[in-house]
């Protein structure tokens, strides 16, 4: 068996502590409930507080960056925020098995919801990629993560219409991975700015901001989508085959 074949095979038997169910897919699970949840409170509600030029004033998050786009990029950025904040939060309840089984019409429900947000979060995060401050590493990287997020959630919708559940799970973790990237973001961006803290190096705020900024539209969903890979491995889901 060759490497890459070794890494395309999908692995039919998961481990008893990865089972889905298990102490550590609740905890796992918990995990991700609470960081969803509290990142919406931190990073997407205050854009509903105020107007963007008020909150450009006070400096909060990128509102200084759009408050001076025009109001078609301005419009998209708070579509995207609304479609980002309600897939990170509803996500979740799809891979809750309970509902699943006990609740199957909520499932489908919130599926359709879940599927809407990011639909509407990827078409509005590709249109504010061109306007962020990384330049072509924010436009690229987050481009790319908005192509990717709705391609992903388009394979998952097309695998359960034509009844594939397994491929139907494997490509909403996928999905979720990146949906997930709005949290990934929000803690690799204060991990890097601290870094050079961290190893001696002199610190200067605006210099660390751009060297942490121009690595996190790439790094904030590359690591996500191979340890997606691995969840769906792991639980001996249909893994990823490149068109050959
Ligand atoms: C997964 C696909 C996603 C893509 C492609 C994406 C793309 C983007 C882009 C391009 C920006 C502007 C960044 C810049 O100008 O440098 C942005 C900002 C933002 N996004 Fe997303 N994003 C995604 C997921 C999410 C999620 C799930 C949330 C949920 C909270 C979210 C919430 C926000 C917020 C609040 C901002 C404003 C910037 C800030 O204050 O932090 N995004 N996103």
């Amino acid at each position: 068996m060759t490497l890459v074949t070794r890494l395309i095979e999908p692995v039919r038997t998961a481990p008893a502590l990865a089972r889905p169910g298990g102490i550590r897919s609740r905890i796992g699970w918990t995990f991700v409930v609470l960081t969803a949840i509290a990142i919406v409170a931190y990073s997407a509600v205050p854009y509903f507080t105020a107007t963007l030029a008020d909150l450009a004033g006070d400096d909060v998050g990128l509102a200084p960056t759009y408050a001076a786009a025009p109001p078609f990029v301005q419009g998209a950025l708070y579509v995207h925020i609304v479609g980002g904040a309600i897939a990170l939060v509803a996500g979740p309840l799809q891979f809750w098995r309970g509902l699943r089984t006990r609740a199957p019409r909520a499932h489908r429900w919130i599926g359709r919801v879940y599927l809407g947000a990011v639909a509407i979060g990827g078409v509005g995060g590709l249109i504010i990629a061109p306007s962020s401050p990384a330049g072509y590493v924010g436009f690229f990287g987050f481009g790319a993560l908005a192509v990717l997020w709705l391609v992903t959630g388009w394979r998952a919708y097309r695998a359960i219409r034509r009844g594939d559940v397994p491929g139907h799970r494997a490509w909403m973790i996928r999905n979720y991975a990146l949906t997930y990237s709005g949290v990934t973001l929000r803690i690799w961006l204060p991990l890097l700015l601290l870094a050079p803290l961290v190893m001696g190096q002199p610190w200067e705020f605006d210099t660390a901001f751009a060297n942490a900024y121009a690595a996190v539209p790439f790094l904030c969903w590359l690591p996500n989508l191979v340890f997606a890979e691995w969840l769906i491995r792991r639980r001996g889901l249909p893994s990823y085959r490149l068109p050959v």
